[in-house]
């Protein structure tokens, strides 16, 4: 079959190059315009990537128009229904989705692992205790460098498993310790005989002086929540990990830059700013349809949180399907009052959003953030730990994506050119010249 090309044509000196046309095995064609600078002297110019291909990768596979989401080509909807997040975050990371023996082998290795290096916990008592569980995260999860980096060579596949195993692990508690350490908790230690789930749930909520027996229905909304958030191709975290695992830094210090991304209210920071902003609707007292205005005046920087996504120009498929799971929850008599009613409201205000002609006429539509985050608050989660909860979860993709980029032995180092607008040359001019 030949080659498909595209020209560029120079206009202003009739120079062209042609460039190759490289072909998905599903998604937009891409054209690689890497020859473009040499051959022609131009760079592109595509500030928040909206048109840009950043790397090739065969984890995640979405379409935003159609609202579809596959890891390794599975759909999340068949997934969410028959498969389970360590699963998940096996076929992530190794491609396939494992044999009984080769899960019963993970499993064991995943529970192995749970406890970190005890020097890691004196890291906590350096953060006030009304520290954001996220700065934790950024943190602490940076600091298992300096415990396991020396077992890490990351040009070693073996290695690169080692760690992404390792990260698995750890996260969950990690990330609960960052929660009892801001409420002064004492820490709770993993239990081998629990789930993925119910082990993050005994080490939130557990206490030394009570049994504590993780709900189930709890413990399989986190799990098709994990599902779910698992990975999304090159999001702006992802791009982080990417970015700095290209230098060649540590897989540890990749995913602490990734939790770093993530923190943002653009980004993962949404499900928590989804709740702020559900309180801050019900506490004004004022109708839902003055917050949809102030959404839509530019000169107001409200937005409409849990809205919008850069891909889905459709419904998020996951948050259709956490919609579902928040409406189970809510059927089951679990969610109590104050959730029940920002789920009203989140309800209400999704649908005079989509009702609207500036939201439809922009394709925003509720994303996984806008639903997740009352699923948590009827965990007993508390709002600053939502995007913690994102951050255990997209561990899994990030370190799969990282793995999938080091395992390319052309990988170079990230390095973006730019278009400068700034001062033209201009000679020093000594302090007594200045006006
Ligand atoms: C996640 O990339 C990923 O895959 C991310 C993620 C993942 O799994 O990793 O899916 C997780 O980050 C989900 C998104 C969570 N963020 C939010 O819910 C925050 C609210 N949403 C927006 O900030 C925004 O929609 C973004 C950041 C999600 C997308 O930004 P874009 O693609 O840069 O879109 P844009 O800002 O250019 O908006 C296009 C138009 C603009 O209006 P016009 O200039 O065309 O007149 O839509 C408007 C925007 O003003 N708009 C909104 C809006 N989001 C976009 N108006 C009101 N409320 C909003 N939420």
């Amino acid at each position: 079959m030949t080659k498909r090309t595209v020209t560029l044509t120079d206009n202003q000196t009739g120079q062209s190059v042609e460039l190759d046309v490289l072909e998905p095995t599903c998604g937009t064609s891409t054209i690689d315009i890497s020859p473009l600078y040499k051959e022609l002297g131009y760079f592109t110019y595509d500030p928040g990537f909206v048109s840009t291909a950043s790397t090739w990768s065969k984890i995640t596979y979405l379409d935003g128009d159609e609202g579809r989401l596959e890891y390794r080509g599975y759909p999340i909807e068949q997934l969410a229904e028959n498969s389970t997040f360590l699963e998940v975050c096996y076929l992530i990371l190794h491609g396939e989705l494992p044999t009984e023996k080769e899960f019963e082998e993970y499993q064991r290795l995943i529970t192995k692992h749970t406890i970190p290096h005890d020097q890691l916990t004196k890291f906590y008592s350096g953060f006030r205790r009304d520290a954001h569980p996220m700065a934790i995260m950024v943190g602490v999860v940076g600091a298992l460098s300096a415990f396991y980096h020396d077992d890490v060579d990351i040009f070693n596949p073996e290695h690169r498993i080692i760690s992404a195993n390792l990260l698995v692990s750890k996260i969950p508690t990690i990330a609960a310790w960052a929660y009892r350490y801001t409420t002064g908790k004492p820490f709770m230690y993993p239990q081998n005989n629990l789930s993925y789930a119910e082990n993050f749930l005994y080490m939130m909520f557990a206490m030394p002086s009570e049994n504590y027996k993780p709900d189930p229905l709890m413990a399989k909304a986190l799990d098709l929540i994990m599902i779910l958030h698992a990975d999304h191709e090159q999001n702006a975290s992802t791009s982080t990990v990417r970015l700095t695992g290209s230098s060649e830094a540590n897989s540890f210090a990749a995913v602490s830059a990734g939790i770093a991304a993530l923190w943002g209210p653009a980004h993962g920071g949404a499900n928590e700013a989804v709740i702020n902003m559900l309180r801050e609707i019900v506490d004004s007292g004022q109708p839902l349809e003055h917050f949809v205005e102030r959404a839509k005046d530019k000169d107001d920087s409200f937005r409409l949180m849990g809205f919008g996504h850069r891909v889905y120009k459709n419904f998020d498929p996951r948050a259709k399907l956490i919609r579902g799971a928040c409406h189970d929850l809510l059927n089951s008599g679990k969610i109590n009052q104050t959730h029940q009613e920002l789920l009203d409201i989140a309800m209400r205000l999704e649908k005079i959003a989509l009702e609207d002609e500036y939201f439809k006429s922009r394709n925003l539509y509720p994303n996984v953030d806008f639903y997740s985050g009352i699923i948590f608050l009827a965990m007993g989660i508390p709002t600053n730990m939502f995007t913690v909860m994102f951050a255990l979860s997209r561990t899994i993709g990030w370190i799969s994506q990282w793995n999938e980029m080091m395992s390319d032995s052309k990988v170079r180092i990230g390095r973006p050119r730019q278009l400068y607008i700034g001062d033209t040359t201009r000679d020093y001019v000594s302090i007594d010249q200045r006006k």
